[in-house]
């Protein structure tokens, strides 16, 4: 892996209409790079990092979701059932796609895209990460894939914004292909986002 990572195709993993899924070559490089001996991939969404972990052979991986296909499983109110040393955390990019009740299901109080404010949303997601790190065992690697976005004439860096849960081992810029904004002509001075970032925290102590 390097420090920007380009796919101009997402692979054939999990639900492409799944809305916000990312492409499965993230997580399969995560896993060819790293090679946990278990892996936990939380907010599983369309089902891709099942899919990739399906294929590389691994038998005990585990992916949860608060969409009930995934089991319902709630990173506000619920343990995490597993502990292993990779994470792979894809969250909702604050309301960008709104899940339950629109994606799937009926509306979810605890659904971090129903945040009640941008500032909600942050905290809950400080709460899951720290959540997720403790779980990890020591030299364990979360990484967490998570964009920027614009709303209203607002950047929003929830990077930037957000607690660091632990140790940044890396920062690595992901980029977008075939994302809206980058395939409009805009009036004026704007910037359309393409990227995402990776970041991957280590858990050196206990
Ligand atoms: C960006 S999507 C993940 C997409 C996935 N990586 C894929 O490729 O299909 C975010 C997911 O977060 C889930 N989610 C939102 N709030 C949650 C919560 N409190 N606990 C667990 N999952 C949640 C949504 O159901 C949605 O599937």
């Amino acid at each position: 892996m390097r420090s920007v990572l380009s796919y101009p195709v997402r692979g054939k993993w999990g639900k492409s209409d799944y809305r916000g899924n990312c492409s499965g070559y993230v997580i399969l490089d995560l896993l060819k790079f790293y090679k946990p001996q278990k892996f936990l991939e939380v907010f599983a969404g369309g089902g891709t990092g099942y899919e990739v972990a399906k294929e590389l052979g691994f038998t005990n991986s585990v992916h949860l979701d608060l969409n009930p296909q995934w089991g319902g499983w709630n990173a506000l109110k619920d343990e995490v059932p597993v502990s292993t040393d990779l994470i792979f955390s894809h969250p909702p990019y604050f309301d960008m796609v709104v899940y339950s009740g629109q994606v799937w299901g009926e509306a979810h109080d605890d659904d971090l895209s129903r945040a009640l404010s941008y500032q909600d949303y942050i905290d809950k997601l400080d709460r899951v990460n720290i959540k997720l790190m403790n779980s990890l065992r020591v030299g364990g690697r979360l990484a967490i894939l998570i964009g920027d976005y614009r709303r209203n004439a607002k950047y929003y860096s929830i990077i930037k914004d957000m607690n660091y849960p632990g140790t940044l081992e890396s920062h690595i810029i992901k980029l977008q292909h075939n994302v809206a904004s980058g395939r409009y002509q805009y009036r004026g001075r704007f910037v359309p986002i393409v990227h995402e970032h990776l970041l991957i925290f280590r858990k050196t102590t206990r």
